[in-house]
């Protein structure tokens, strides 16, 4: 089986920002899972380079627009590589490959009589680089750019698009997957159910001279769309290159909502005017904003990826990327999103798993991969098999329909069952006991193999870990070959592997100082500043910000449930009770509940505790976090205690949020 996939190429008059950073790193992860499977994979993206809006942008910034496409695109291509973005091929609309390829096709389409001359007067908006119809106008104006569009009267060249209205219906109508999700498909067969108008082709060069001339006519530039579809083909070299051949058939267009028109009707249309079978599928996505405001230069808002991975690393910003938004809807760009996901999905759910299991490989096992003790196998052992051959069922199902946010659920469905796996095995428990060795070893082996799989279906979303996740296994080489095929799936750890447990996956982010630190400036600021913003700043706060704290603040209190295992007195201390509970790992508190419970009553209850305090010295023993109780006050001053306890049964250890 083959692949190919490809991004929208990009303008070179904006600079790449998180919103190119999630197409392309769709695209990558798209084009890594069909590796995976087995597939041979071509991936392709590129800068789109001609057209007003480049001419304009180099003649702003006083330069030839050879000169300012140059260092724009590789601009592009160098934001892709520390975004663990690896394409086959990086194509340029300036590239001769391509220029000679789209005289080609406007010749074969001249002749063919579908492209014609003609007068047309329209509105012309300059930001679209298009004629926008009556129908499309808002207020007189053009609903994306909020511009008057110009009043324009030409001679122009125009593709017969409309000869092929029937025809892109029936297709759209019988290939359900051709474009998706549906609401798009949706979208743009209400928009065929109108006569479809021919599209105007050109661009006089009395107008605009940076574009590719039309072969048939020197005095006209190619209209840029009609150049820019065509890197489709140009990057395969069609008609007569082998990858054409190979690759076409099988290609999938990522972009977004944006482009939706020119990817749904221009080019399918082009393709069957060519002679060329349609593309195979179109996945269109919804729009990155940020704090739910558009993102834009103006605004100041634009998030740059360069940025991110800085902060946060490359795996976590593709993680989030990919998770955070259902693909298809628009989604809202947060740093408080990202940072909770990295601390709750990253550090606590997979990073925790990781390096408990390891630690408990390295402490009961001594890093090598034990044999599993078949007369030790249990019914939980086998759901959890099961759960895991469905996960990549599940996940492959997913990451196929473009559906990468419930990919990832499905894997982490799995890591949270794993986590209580650990707790309701107790691997601390069963090496005390030098009968219950046979089980300790079985539960570790199936920690072993499932972190492996877990290793191998995280590969295309966040390689970089997946690499650090592999080297821990002891399985870089093997991991970097394998497939997803039905035989890779369970029990192919082989055992006496040999673990290598390295640094931390995801460490937590630190907390922040934020709100001392936002002081602090602001004070600085309002000092000196007379400008808007700091007039704003000073009118806001009606709410009294004092006593609350930060969701940051918050998520840094870590509780969690545990169980009281034993618990006892202290002697000389009337308040004190030393407690010791799983949560999952056995630990000891000291808890001033003395006079409110008796030790007995205690043994087995849930509790909640805060797992991440610094621990304290009390009467000589170290207590390792705090246990949680309402405190109430009658009016004679009498206190009673109560512990807070969770309502239903819940494994020891699960996160209170
Ligand atoms: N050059 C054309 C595409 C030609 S393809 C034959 C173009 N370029 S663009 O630079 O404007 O890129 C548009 C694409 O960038 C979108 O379709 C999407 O893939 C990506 N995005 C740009 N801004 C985005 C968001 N705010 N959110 C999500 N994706 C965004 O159109």
């Amino acid at each position: 089986m083959t692949t190919y996939i490809t991004t929208p190429i990009y303008y070179v008059n904006a600079m790449p920002h998180i919103g190119h950073a999630y197409t392309t790193i769709i695209a990558d992860t798209y084009a890594r899972f069909r590796r995976l499977c087995g597939d041979e994979v071509r991936f392709q993206t590129g800068t789109d380079e001609h057209g007003e809006k480049i001419a304009q942008a180099a003649e702003k910034e006083g330069v030839e627009p050879r000169e300012y496409v140059d260092r724009i695109s590789a601009l592009f291509r160098q934001t892709w590589p520390g975004l663990d973005i690896a394409q086959d091929h990086f194509i340029r609309t300036t590239d001769a490959d391509h220029i000679k390829l789209v005289q080609e096709i406007l010749q074969k389409v001249y002749d063919n009589g579908d492209i014609y001359f003609s007068e047309y007067s329209g509105h012309y908006c300059k930001g679209c680089e298009r004629f926008l119809t009556e129908k499309e106008l808002v207020d007189g104006k053009c609903p994306d750019h909020l511009t008057v569009p110009e009043e324009i009267s030409e001679q122009n060249y125009f593709f017969r698009m409309s000869k092929y209205q029937e025809w892109l219906i029936d297709h759209i109508k019988n290939n359900p997957e051709y474009i998706t999700p549906e609401r798009y498909r949706n979208e743009v067969l209400s928009f065929l159910s109108e006569p479809l108008e021919d599209l105007c082709i050109s661009r006089p060069c009395s107008r605009l001279t940076w574009g590719i001339p039309l072969p048939f006519d020197e005095k006209f530039v190619t209209y840029v769309w009609f150049d820019a579809l065509i890197n489709y083909l140009t990057g395969i070299n069609y008609p007569d290159g082998p990858d054409f051949e190979k690759y076409w058939s099988e290609a999938e267009h990522v972009i977004a909502k944006d482009i939706l028109k020119p990817h749904a009707i221009y080019w399918p249309t082009m393709l069957q005017s060519m002679g060329v079978a349609p593309y195979k599928r179109l996945h269109v996505h919804g729009y990155w904003n940020v704090d739910e405001t558009k993102m834009s230069k103006s605004l100041g808002n634009v998030i740059r990826p360069g940025e991110l991975v800085e902060k946060y690393g490359v795996d976590t910003v593709r993680y989030f990327l990919l998770r955070e938004m259902s693909f298809g809807r628009d989604s809202s760009f947060s740093t408080e999103a990202l940072e909770a996901r990295r601390n709750s999905d990253l550090a606590n759910d997979v990073g925790n798993l990781f390096s408990r299991a390891l630690t408990m490989l390295a402490k009961y096992a001594d890093s090598t991969v034990p044999e599993i003790d078949k007369a030790t196998v249990t019914e939980e052992d086998r759901v959890l098999v099961d759960a895991l051959e469905k996960m990549v069922a599940d996940y492959s199902t997913a990451m196929n329909n473009f559906e990468f946010h419930k990919a990832l659920q499905s894997i982490w469905e799995v890591i949270g069952m794993l986590n209580r796996f650990i707790v309701t095995n107790a691997p601390w428990e069963l090496a005390k006991e030098e009968e219950r060795a046979g089980r300790l070893n079985t539960v570790l082996y199936f920690l072993a193999d499932s972190l492996r799989l877990l290793a191998l279906v995280l590969r295309p979303v966040m390689p970089s870990a997946a690499e650090k996740m592999a080297a821990a296994l002891g399985m870089e080489k093997k991991l970097a070959k394998a497939s997803l095929k039905e035989e890779d799936c369970w029990g192919e750890m082989e055992a006496g592997t040999v673990l290598h447990p390295g640094e931390s996956l995801f460490p937590r982010l630190a907390k922040k100082k934020k709100q001392q630190a936002q002081g602090k400036n602001q004070g600085k600021k309002q000092g000196k500043g007379q400008g808007k913003k700091v007039k704003k700043k000073e009118a806001e706060p009606e709410i009294d910000m004092k006593g609350l704290i930060t969701f940051e603040q918050f998520g840094d209190v870590e509780l969690r449930v545990a169980e009281i295992v034993t618990a006892e007195k202290i002697k000389k201390a009337n308040k004190l009770l030393k407690l010791t509970v799983k949560a999952p790992e056995e630990r000891t508190l000291v808890a001033g509940i003395a006079k409110h419970y008796s030790p007995e009553d205690l043994i087995g209850k849930k509790v909640i505790i805060v797992a991440n305090l610094k621990p304290a010295k009390l009467m000589g023993i170290t207590s390792q976090g705090m246990v949680l109780a309402a405190k109430e006050t009658d009016a004679d001053g009498n206190e009673r205690l109560v512990l807070s306890t969770v309502a239903e049964e819940i494994a020891p250890g699960s996160r209170v949020a």
